[in-house]
């Protein structure tokens, strides 16, 4: 673990603990506020995010910042990051031994933000940072406290693209959250 951000950043650059690294323009390191009280975390870059090295820039992610903006949560106040931070191909899921490698990094992004609520956006994140045995369709919208950090399992903004209903529980997960970030 690194305790400051130059070292941690230097770190990653040449990254190829996975075959990840093969197919990648970018790596998606992650965005945001450095001192968040809150971070957002995803699966892994898609083409546009790996494209600008940036998470969450395509249609999910804007779908997500328009969720972010009305209910005033500017994404200035956040730090995002990714369980993987290079794209897998076709969009799959991030496959164990990848996940496994490249949540060091992210941990290490926890330990330096020290955020006091994280969304966990879609199963992926839930499992890889909670434990496999969480289930998001049992666990969305209901918290998880965790050695001082509040966590907000809740969907995958690239499902509410595919499903209304998900549209109004992760507006309601994200109005809860902006809830207790007020009171913290
Ligand atoms: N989906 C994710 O999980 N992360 C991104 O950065 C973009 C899409």
């Amino acid at each position: 673990m690194y305790d400051n951000w130059e070292d941690l950043e230097k770190s990653i650059i040449n990254c190829n603990k996975c075959k990840l690294y093969q197919n990648r323009n970018n790596i998606v390191f992650g965005v945001g506020n450095k001192q968040a009280k809150i971070m957002f975390i995803g699966e892994g870059p898609g083409a546009d995010e790996d494209k600008e090295g940036t998470p969450f820039v395509g249609k999910a992610g804007q779908l997500m910042n328009k969720a972010l903006e009305g209910l005033g949560i500017k994404r200035e106040e956040l730090y995002i990051a990714n369980v993987v931070k290079c794209r897998p191909l076709s969009n799959r899921v991030p496959e164990q031994d990848e996940s496994e490698v490249c949540i060091n990094y992210l941990r290490n992004q926890v330990m330096l933000v020290k955020p006091k609520i994280i969304v966990l956006l879609g199963s992926t994140a839930l499992k890889n940072i909670l434990g496999s045995k969480y289930s998001i369709t049992a666990c969305r919208g209901k918290w998880v406290e965790k050695k001082q950090i509040y966590y907000m399992p809740t969907w995958h903004p690239a499902a509410l693209l595919r499903d209304e209903n998900k549209k109004i529980q992760f507006w309601k997960d994200l109005k809860e959250v902006k809830r207790r970030l007020e009171e913290i």
